[in-house]
């Protein structure tokens, strides 16, 4: 849809002007209007508007041919809008006024009687509902699309290893399937969350009227049935007043970001030389303008630094709400900016990930190289003594100290010969340096959720079948 900046210019008189005495002034007009942005919730206006008049035509509010006429002239605007030729004006305050005048313009009284039993307070609350659900529909998708990329990069390595970390310490080995494999469930922990929210997005407010509800005898059902809404909302002062269900969506989306941003954070790191794990390719990276070798991953980047406003979006609906008495007050009007941005920047930010996960190179080499260097095994070989009987306390002890000799002597434990290692326990034998292998740690974590390949082969399994339900 074309959205060409609103005429400024226009001079035809406020829809509502009949009480006020003097012309609203220019400064005011341009400050209180929204048809700058919420031109952006026409379609859904106009969907919200053919129910709401079909309810009307059969409730017998309105005759059959002023429905025809309203559904002619709402067609014709869509058509107007599309194609870029709708003169959004200033002057009609918003996408709700600017589209009832211009239907008026077209079709007469018919357009005039489309406002029985509504407001804009019950209309734009269902606008922007109609809009999010139809956001919500789309990054659901693109969240899974962002888990396939995931899947089918995880499948590849499943026996890659890596060293975990905690602290940014090397901890133990995983494989870098596993660690791809916990970002998929976090973002099936969003799309829950999406879905959840989606279930309170798709109540119905229309029919709440201004604030009290209305005394013509309309009926909410049919609307909500027709807009494909789950049920009407039951109180006609928090149906116009709610944005519950927007803070919802904006804290979802928040956390999205944030378990991009942990992701971008990590690619950063990784594709830094002296972690060198992996690189995204060369269409996902900028060079610099003074140093030829610079190889940077803006798009990563980026996502971080978007994080922080997409968290802000949510603070400031919160903010936004915090001290609003019942019922509408224009603050709400202040809702969507923030609403439009957060689902941009999430549909972008998904749709770049989702392609940038399908170019990456990875060096398992150096990846294994990390893992041998760090002492990753340490665990194992405790394990081991465990097994052989000792208490886990003392078993980290001996090898605590093991390490500490390791480190003196500048090798790896498994490079200490077996009467090295047995000063520190009598008990370690020679099949201990099958347990200080780092194929021996993966395998042997077959714990439920753990690295073990055969585990994670039957999670990214999973995971593909949670997909296809
Ligand atoms: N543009 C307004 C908004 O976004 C529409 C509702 C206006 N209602 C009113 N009572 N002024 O909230």
């Amino acid at each position: 849809m074309q959205t060409p900046a609103p005429n400024q210019t226009g001079s035809a008189d406020k829809i509502w002007s009949g009480r006020f005495s003097v012309p609203i002034a220019d400064s005011v007009k341009r400050y209180t209007s929204s048809v700058f942005f919420d031109l952006r919730l026409a379609e859904f206006d106009i969907q919200g508007s053919l129910a709401h008049a079909g309810m009307l035509a059969h409730t017998g509010l309105i005759s059959t041919t002023d429905l025809a006429d309203i559904r002619r002239g709402l067609a014709q605007i869509l058509d107007e809008i599309r194609s870029g030729k709708f003169e959004w004006k200033l002057d009609d305050e918003d996408v709700h006024l600017n589209i009832e005048r211009r239907l008026t313009v077209l079709v007469g009284d018919a357009g005039k009687r489309l406002h029985t039993a509504r407001s804009r307070n019950d209309q734009v609350a269902t606008d922007i509902r109609l809009f999010l659900r139809a956001a919500v529909d789309q990054l659901l998708g693109q969240l899974g699309a962002v888990q396939d990329s995931l899947l089918d990069l995880a499948s590849q390595h499943t026996e890659t290893i890596m060293p975990g970390f905690t602290h940014l310490q090397v901890a133990q080995p995983v494989s870098f399937a596993h660690h791809l494999m916990a970002y998929v469930e976090m973002f099936e922990r969003d799309r829950e969350r999406m879905r959840d929210a989606r279930r309170r997005i798709n109540r119905l407010p229309l029919g709440a009227a201004a604030l009290a509800g209305t005394g013509y005898p309309i009926d909410r059902e049919w609307v909500a049935r027709e807009l494909g809404f789950d049920g009407v909302s039951l109180n006609s002062l928090d149906a116009v007043s709610d944005r519950d269900f927007a803070i919802e969506f904006c804290a979802a989306a928040a956390l999205v970001m944030t378990h991009i941003s942990r992701m971008a954070e990590e690619i950063i790191l990784w594709m830094s030389p002296r972690y060198a794990f992996l690189q995204v390719g060369d269409a996902f990276c900028t060079g610099s303008s003074i140093m030829p070798q610079k190889r940077n991953p803006d798009v990563p980047e980026l996502a971080r630094g978007k994080t922080g406003r997409v968290t802000g979006h949510l603070m400031g609906l919160l903010t936004l709400m915090k001290g609003q008495p019942l019922a509408y007050n224009k603050d709400n009007q202040e809702d969507k900016e923030p609403l439009f941005d957060t689902v941009d920047t999430l549909g972008d930010t998904l749709a770049i990930f989702a392609e940038m996960l399908r170019d990456v190179t990875v060096n398992a080499a150096n990846m294994r190289e990390a893992a041998r260097q760090g002492f990753a095994t340490a665990t194992d070989l405790a394990d081991y003594l465990v097994r052989k009987g000792l208490p886990f306390r003392d078993a980290h002890e001996a090898v605590a100290r093991a390490v500490r000799a390791a480190e003196l002597a500048g090798c790896e434990l498994s490079e200490l010969s077996l009467d090295q290692l047995r000063e520190f326990s009598p008990l370690i034998e020679s099949d201990a340096h099958a347990s200080l292998t780092l194929e021996g740690s993966l395998a042997s974590r077959t714990s439920l959720g753990g690295t073990a390949p055969v585990r994670v082969r039957e999670a990214i399994a999973a995971a593909r079948l949670r997909r296809q339900s």
